[in-house]
């Protein structure tokens, strides 16, 4: 009776959930009702004035570009038709909607374009995803407004630029998550992104960079190869228009007074020191400031006169952010600008240059926005703060009666990576996964009812130096802006991870249909495997979110719903080529992994299964060869680089294998650089050095050539000496290489009589 009570109960569950449409943002109000609407081509489209037919337009686009339906009807019959229409009862907020979906018809209401198109993006959703020429929604009844009027995400097209079709794109996206703000980050020290017709130096000098290594060479003149590109003004108001469609306001920021490299380059009379300055080719924190003189000021008001030309938004984003002042500090003619103006720190200096330009916005209409380090002085009191140094800055913004977005790089930075995969493309490795990105919340718990009003919202921030492409943007982005719509749209006692993560299919299966190249790393299974005897691997599998059933076949074929189910671990014999996929409802989540394993590949390392040895700087850096293809990716502590092999499996070991390569060293880490450590070198190219334990005795070191072999890479072979009693080994390069830096690939053990082991001997 048990048995059948669970199986009722599950039954019961699942029917449930089979019937609760699948959104991200989950509406604030839905009720499900008997019955679907039957969708086909020849169903009229009912749409009185142009915001409805804009309205309209997005759910026919796409339904025609997930579905394959062309709605052409020319009908004007309500009977079993999809109305829009604006109605000003239908929500007391702009960005709210009410929807019905019955078998006999289906209406979307609002009382303005905004919630219309927001009840558009939802009805979209509802149809399911499928091939025939019918397709289905589900009956419902939907009240629904957004928790926060700033729902945003910040694109980094400095570091790297990103195509116009890729930014529509990714607007294209946030629509489909009811984003509204576009933050496009145009300016900073490695390249100068928007065209300013009175100075073309800016973009083409300060739009060039040449890049570090061996990627700024051309390969066929062995002359540099430079990385240009900005904006033209048309394709500025291009994409303006675009997300304008989408009721996405584009947010520009020109940065100042700091992250200036780039426009100084361009007009170095724009900054403090003398002779030429270059585009950087370098990350981090760089000194280039502005300087305070009155053609500066005019030059900085020109450029705003253009932006605020150009975006017709009510907000300009001035950066104000890690403005180091060592530049302000040791020039004279700053230092005597400061006493002419009775400022008297470097500080205060800031805090003219941001309230005098915030006056000349608000002067023009606009409001200043800027990131948390504009509130260190005074500011304009209709200034809006962007928190990114956590909350703290928030809280304190709201106290003086700002208003505040949150973006903490703590939780919402997506050049963080969001899986401890090795399949993970290069970024800052502290994790932040999607159950993290999903549980932050807005609201500082510190603020009061009535401060509350201040916190606009929130917004993710994709920050590219580590994105040379558009996929890494896209791998970035999805699926963890899912999370930030939802916490930004869906009331706070609405939101429930788990049902988040059961709607979730559906979304990447929406995401497929649109072509969005969503993270693989967050669904693809997670392969554990020890060695049991010389024959046999113990193999653990999970899924990294919990998310979906997992399957596998050891035959090599693509695994599928029917291929073994995983529950418990596996004891496989070796040697085996096993293969994993999870689906949820018969769809595979992600691209299947293989692995390969046999003796051997107990052996051999990678350096993401290498610890670091201590606590730096940990990057994830790729190779800058070769020019086209694959490019390696290392683990790298950045102040320390040495990798660990903790509780190696040394008995019988005769030698150690390093595969290593060489990557530029391109940081500027202004006050952190005193923290980069270098061993000592005691031949002219310094050498590989192996230890036991990281304090322990050296057990080899092998000098290094002075460059790679042509493919980019060298093997080192260090032998062990015999019986050494060693569990852990640290692996590191002495000697200060600059501008370039010695990375370990793969580490492999060979053990005593092994044919490699005779070889080196
Ligand atoms: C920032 O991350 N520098 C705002």
């Amino acid at each position: 009776f048990a048995c059948l009570l669970s199986l009722l109960l599950s039954t019961q569950a699942i029917a449930a959930r089979a019937v609760m449409p699948s959104l991200i943002p989950l509406p604030a109000n839905m009720q499900r009702l008997p019955g679907e609407f039957k969708l086909a081509a020849d169903t009229p489209i009912i749409a009185g004035d142009a915001r409805a037919r804009e309205a309209a337009g997005y759910f026919t686009g796409y339904v025609a570009r997930t579905r394959g339906i062309r709605l052409e009807s020319r009908s004007t019959s309500r009977r079993h038709a999809i109305t829009f229409a604006i109605d000003l009862a239908a929500s007391a907020n702009p960005e709210g909607y009410r929807l019905e979906v019955t078998p006999n018809g289906v209406t979307v209401m609002a009382p303005d374009a905004r919630g219309l198109f927001y009840g558009a993006v939802t009805l979209a959703q509802l149809v399911d995803i499928g091939t025939s020429p019918t397709a289905r929604m589900p009956s419902v009844r939907i009240e629904d407004a957004p928790r926060f009027p700033w729902r945003g995400l910040m694109l980094d097209s400095a570091r790297h630029m990103q195509s116009v079709n890729d930014i529509k794109q990714l607007l294209d996206a946030m629509a489909l998550h009811k984003l509204n703000t576009f933050h496009w980050h145009l300016t900073d020290d490695q390249g100068w992104r928007i065209e300013i017709p009175g100075y073309p130096k800016l973009t083409e000098i300060g739009g060039c960079r040449i890049p570090a290594g061996d990627t700024g060479i051309d390969p066929l003149t062995g002359r540099p190869k430079p990385y240009c590109g900005y904006y033209t003004q048309a394709q500025i108001r291009d994409i303006i228009r675009y997300a304008a469609q989408r009721h996405i306001t584009v947010v520009p920021e020109i940065d100042i007074p700091g992250h200036a490299q780039a426009a100084v380059a361009a007009y170095p009379t724009l900054g403090n020191v003398t002779g030429p300055t270059h585009v950087s080719a370098e990350w981090g924190v760089h000194p280039y400031l502005f300087n305070a003189d009155e053609d500066t000021f005019h030059f900085l008001e020109s450029v705003l006169s253009e932006v605020i030309a150009l975006f017709p938004g009510q907000y300009v984003h001035l950066g104000g952010d890690e403005a180091v002042k060592h530049q302000w500090q040791q020039s004279p003619r700053i230092q005597a600008r400061m006493r002419e103006l009775g400022i008297h720190s470097e500080a205060e200096l800031q805090g003219y240059f941001v309230r005098r330009l915030g006056k000349f916005l608000h002067a023009h209409g606009r409001r200043l926005i800027g990131w948390d380090e504009i509130l260190e002085t005074e500011l304009p009191a209709d200034a809006t703060v962007m928190s990114w140094r956590g909350i703290q800055g928030a809280v304190d913004a709201v106290r003086k009666g700002h208003d505040v977005v949150m973006s903490p790089s703590s939780d919402l930075y997506f050049d963080y990576l969001q899986t401890t995969s090795a399949d993970e493309p290069p970024g800052r490795p502290a994790t932040i996964g999607l159950q993290q990105v999903y549980a932050f919340e807005p609201m500082p718990p510190a603020l009061s009812v009535s401060d509350s009003r201040h916190i606009l919202g929130l917004q993710a921030n994709v920050w590219t130096e580590h994105m040379r492409t558009f996929a890494r943007v896209e791998h970035a982005v999805f699926p963890r802006i899912a999370a930030v719509a939802e916490t930004g749209w869906t009331p706070k006692d609405r939101k429930d991870y788990a049902g988040f993560l059961s709607r979730l299919p559906a979304q990447l299966q929406r995401y497929r249909a649109l072509g969005i190249d969503y993270a693989q790393t967050p669904f693809a299974v997670a392969v554990e495997a020890v060695p049991v005897g010389d024959r046999m691997a113990r193999v653990t599998l999970s899924s990294p979110l919990s998310l979906g059933e997992i399957h596998y076949t050891t035959d090599g074929r693509t695994p599928t719903p029917a291929s073994p189910r995983y529950r418990t671990p596996l004891a496989l014999r070796m040697p085996v080529r096993l293969r994993t996929t999870a689906f949820a409802d018969g769809v595979p989540l992600a691209d299947p992994v293989t692995r390969r394993l046999d003796a051997a590949s107990f052996l051999q390392r990678n350096d993401e299964a290498l610890a670091m040895c201590s606590q730096g700087l940990m990057l994830r850096l790729e190779d800058d060869g070769p020019p086209t293809g694959t490019r390696a990716i290392y683990n790298v502590d950045i102040f320390n680089p040495c990798w660990q092999w903790t509780d190696a499996p040394l008995r019988g070991i005769a030698a150690v294998e390093v595969h290593a390569g060489r990557i530029p060293y391109l940081f500027q880490l202004d006050k952190d650089e005193v923290n980069r450590k270098f061993h000592p070198a005691s031949t002219s190219s310094g050498e590989l050095e192996i230890h036991a334990g990281c304090d322990g005795a050296l057990l080899a070191r092998v000098p290094l050539p002075p460059a790679p072999a042509a493919d980019g890479f060298i093997t080192l072979p260090a032998p062990l000496p015999e019986h050494a009693d060693v569990q852990t080994l640290c692996l590191f390069f002495t000697g200060d290489t600059r501008p370039t830096m010695w990375v370990i690939d793969n580490v492999r053990l060979i053990p005593s009589g092994s044919h490699a082991a005779a070889e080196r001997n």
